[in-house]
């Protein structure tokens, strides 16, 4: 069976570009249902990454397939650009409803958070007449130009990206990249400290900074979730200065946090939002939440032929009326406390955890080599996840040093499947400490 799924690598070894893929195992899917994928061979697998946080919903939800697929049959092609649509205009009321000072701003569409975090490197710096943007060391913005060069992400450091970002350390409490401070709170201190009093009065000078960028919990920089006073003080820095605050919520917005945007947890208000991945269910979808002026800006554009398609537009009507009418806020605030709770248990009893964080259901498993020097263990990372597969859990890792086990599964995961996958983990963990996985068994799945 695994055979199968080797021998289907292969070919495709052939014809598509590595650059494209992070590979953690041989994972070739046939289809999903609810929280479950199965692969060719007909194995079925528990899926606690959700295609990276994108099937918040699960897959296949019957009332979002089916009313995609209407609206499919009724307009195949249609151009926002030049031509409107109820469902586009409709997705854009509802989305603004649910925005703080909604009244105050519009929407700009897109296919992917790479292209949503482009346009805000188009369109803040021109509306604000500052040429330059502060992000943060580890963020995952994108691929597409702007976006790659806003990103601190060290899987993108080799390529150079544009000149006027300026990246400044995100508070990563377990690691704080200040010498000699520990704690999650002193590591915020540090962190703010350092761009206010450092580098607004240095290299980046307010008058130059339209605005700060960042995500309210850095996800792929290795799952760090700040207190959610970090946020306030990037709100009263950028309300000091004059600067735009803007949120990217790619990835942990949509409610996977339990709040249907993360930033909520800091009772703040972003002049800028970002939203993607899961908020079609599937479909590819990007949007900018931006003041009406910005967005209005007749000097500039930011569109795209077909983004978004009807159909995409209803699929994510449906997954927002899905999420409340299902209740899946609760979920996803009740399992991940669940689950961090038992992770923790967990990681009592494994000397290879070195930390475990998280906010509904995104929650990173830090894998070190041991508590005391915390030094990060990959390669026994790469293998836990691996195993996992092997064992029915599929999971992913992150961060700058690749070695935290990333967990987001749909969020209408139940109590017993959270049993399911810590038990799996568990095993999966003992499994790589009595030495079950092999180097060989990895080499060729490098992740990133
Ligand atoms: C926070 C964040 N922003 C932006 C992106 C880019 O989204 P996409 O891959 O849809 O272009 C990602 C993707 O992982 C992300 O996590």
């Amino acid at each position: 069976m695994t055979q199968d799924l080797f021998t289907f690598l292969d070919r495709e070894y052939k014809v598509i570009g590595g650059s494209s893929q992070i590979r953690f195992y041989p994972a070739v899917v046939d289809r999903g249902e609810g929280a479950y994928l199965y692969d060719i061979s007909g194995r079925r697998y528990l899926d606690f990454n959700a295609s990276w946080a994108v099937a918040n919903t699960g897959y296949g939800h019957p009332k979002i397939v089916e009313a995609a697929i209407e609206t499919y049959r009724k307009i195949s092609s249609l151009s926002y650009t030049t031509f409107s649509h109820k469902s586009i205009v409709e997705l854009a009321e509802k989305l603004l409803e649910l925005t703080p000072d909604g009244d105050k701003k519009k929407v700009l569409f897109g296919h992917s958070g790479s292209d949503a975090n482009d346009g805000v490197f188009k369109l803040v710096p021109y509306h604000m007449r500052r040429p330059r943007l502060i992000s943060f060391i580890g963020s995952y913005h994108g691929q597409t130009m702007g976006s790659y060069s806003l990103s601190g992400h060290k899987a993108q450091s080799k390529i150079i990206g544009f000149p006027n970002i300026v990246k400044v350390p995100y508070p990563y409490g377990y690691r704080c990249p200040f010498r000699g401070i520990e704690g999650q709170k002193e590591c915020e201190e540090a962190c703010i400290d350092f761009l206010e009093n450092y580098i607004l009065k240095t290299v980046a000078p307010p008058e130059t900074v339209a605005g700060i960028i960042t995500e309210p919990i850095q996800s792929d920089g290795g799952d760090i979730v700040p207190t959610p006073n970090f946020l306030k003080e990037l709100r009263r820095i950028a309300d000091e200065n004059n600067m735009l605050l803007i949120v990217d919520e790619v990835k942990v917005g949509v409610r996977r946090t339990g709040r249907f945007y993360a930033f909520e947890h800091s009772n703040i208000k972003p002049d800028v939002i970002v939203l993607g991945k899961p908020l079609a269910s599937g479909l590819p979808i990007s949007v900018i939440i931006l003041p009406s002026e910005i967005a209005d800006n007749p000097d500039v554009m930011h569109l795209f032929t077909l983004a978004p398609h009807p159909m995409i537009a209803t699929a994510a009507i449906k997954t927002i009326e899905v999420i409340f009418e299902e209740k899946l806020i609760d979920n996803a605030a009740e399992i991940g406390e669940y689950l961090l709770r038992k992770l923790q248990d967990l990681k009592n009893r494994h000397e290879i955890i070195g930390d475990v964080r998280g906010r509904g259901l995104i929650i990173g498993v830090e894998i070190v080599k041991d508590k005391k020097s915390r030094k990060p263990n990959a390669k026994d990372t790469a293998k836990i996840v691996y195993r996992a597969w092997e064992l029915g859990l599929i999971t992913a890792y992150t961060g700058l040093y690749s070695n935290v086990i990333e967990l987001t599964p749909p969020l209408i995961i139940n109590k017993e499947q959270a049993d399911e996958a810590l038990n799996i983990l568990s095993q999966a963990i003992e499994g790589v400490e009595e030495g079950k996985v092999s180097d060989e068994r990895i080499k060729r799945f490098v992740g990133w």
